[in-house]
């Protein structure tokens, strides 16, 4: 196993939470150089953390020769001119969600990376957490059968800087925050080779004295057939929701990631200041999460990163992955507007363009299709029928 010497761009809530996830466990992979726009705060987090380096100057962090991955976790509008520099360095390139702030922006950083022939790697964080990808493994081996609606929610109080709240900065609300890990987790689930075709989507400014969303909900419909809906807030209150359904033809998959997790806790004094991200109070009942990197998906993540890296192939999760939400959420951002179904704009689609929605018609017998069978109280068998040549619909007891 290689190890990885890494640059670390931020030092805000995601670089301690990705360095937290590196080095708070055994990991060959270390933080080696990091960068705040602060010097203080880059000595500090280098104190903390036990890096070598830190300097207050990006491109020297990210032309560290020492380096040969670099990490972003900086605010949305400063992707693109880190994703620029890194490519140029010829370093690895790991960026966090959202990878643009639109899907112009997104498809550029997606050029940047092809052209340079630099490795590239979406950290998208939710599609790793441990139940999410076991999840996904019962998903592709067939145990709900055919995915036919996939539901992904993340609701908190909104997010913990000055520059989510600025639409030049952030590129938008909820939405773009938040509905980029919904809109990710339910392509993993249909299939990223499945094409998203339209969205419907509402999204109001309801609480909040700002230019974006604070509040959505969208629809995404899928080529197969498949429906995702996603629910995301700024505004929700009692800490991080975190929630996904799965709905097949054979079966259900629901999964609570941070919230109602199977550790609960009554304090009437409290313990310490900080319980979980987003949580709202230290007292009372609470809601913990007992290794907070692990299940918010971090270490997975990494583990895959560089793994890939390793085997010289690309991640669960790359930038292409990345131009995809961002299409998918500038049709959502239309809809909104235009208040109709709007279609998902993919000048680069790489996926299958042969897959239509499969046949409602089920065989039962050569005369009839079969609508559906149910165990009665009284221990009957009851099979609704359709009748292939009348089309009439009839039912039989046994
Ligand atoms: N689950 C996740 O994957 C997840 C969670 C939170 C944030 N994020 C993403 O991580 C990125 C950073 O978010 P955050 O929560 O760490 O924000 P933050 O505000 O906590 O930290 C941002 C970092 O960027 C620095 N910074 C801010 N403005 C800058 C500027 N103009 N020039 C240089 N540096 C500047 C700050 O000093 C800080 O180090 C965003 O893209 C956000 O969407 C991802």
């Amino acid at each position: 196993m290689k190890s990885h010497k890494v640059t670390m761009l931020g030092t805000g809530l995601i670089g301690y939470f990705y360095t937290r996830s590196l080095h708070e466990q055994r990991r060959p992979d270390r933080v080696h150089t990091v960068y705040s726009r602060n010097a203080q705060k880059a000595k500090q987090f280098a104190e903390h953390w036990g890096i070598p380096k830190h300097t207050s100057d990006m491109a020297a962090a990210i032309n560290d020769p020492e380096t040969d991955t670099v990490v972003i976790g900086l605010p949305n509008d400063l992707h693109l001119e880190a994703i620029r520099l890194a490519a140029a360095a010829g370093k690895a390139i790991l960026c966090t969600k959202p990878l643009g702030r639109n899907a112009a922006e997104a498809k550029q950083m997606l050029d940047i990376v092809e052209k340079a022939g630099v490795f590239h790697g979406y950290l998208e964080d939710l599609a790793y957490t441990p139940k999410t990808l076991e999840a996904l493994s019962k998903v592709q081996r067939g145990v709900v059968g055919r995915v036919l609606w996939v539901r992904s929610r993340e609701a908190h109080p909104g997010p913990h800087s000055d520059w989510f709240w600025n639409f030049e900065q952030s590129g938008g609300g909820a939405m773009v925050d938040l509905g980029c890990h919904c809109v990710e987790i339910a392509r993993n689930y249909i299939g990223k080779d499945v094409k998203p075709v339209e969205v419907m989507c509402w999204a109001a400014t309801q609480v909040k004295p700002i230019e974006a969303e604070d509040n959505a909900i969208a629809l995404v419909k899928y080529a197969d057939g498949a429906i995702a809906q996603f629910e995301v807030s700024w505004c929700f209150r009692g800490g991080m929701d975190l929630r996904d359904e799965v709905s097949g033809t054979e079966g259900v998959i629901r999964l609570d990631h941070f919230m109602r997790t199977g550790f609960e806790i009554f304090t009437a004094v409290g313990e310490g200041d900080y319980v979980a991200e987003k949580a709202e109070s230290t007292k009372g009942w609470l809601f913990p999460t007992a290794d907070e990197v692990h299940s918010l998906g971090y270490n997975h993540m990494f583990t895959d990163m560089f793994d890939a890296m390793d085997h010289g192939k690309p991640p669960m999760e790359t930038f292409y992955d990345g131009y995809v939400v961002n299409a998918i959420l500038d049709a959502c951002y239309k809809s909104a507007k235009s208040k109709r179904w709007e279609p998902v704009e993919l000048v680069d689609w790489r996926g299958r363009t042969d897959i239509t929605e499969p046949s409602v018609y089920v065989d039962y017998d050569d005369k009839h299709y079969l609508i559906k069978e149910e165990k009665m109280p009284d221990g009957k068998l009851k099979v609704i029928l359709k009748e292939k040549a009348s089309g009439k619909i009839l039912q039989q007891v046994s």
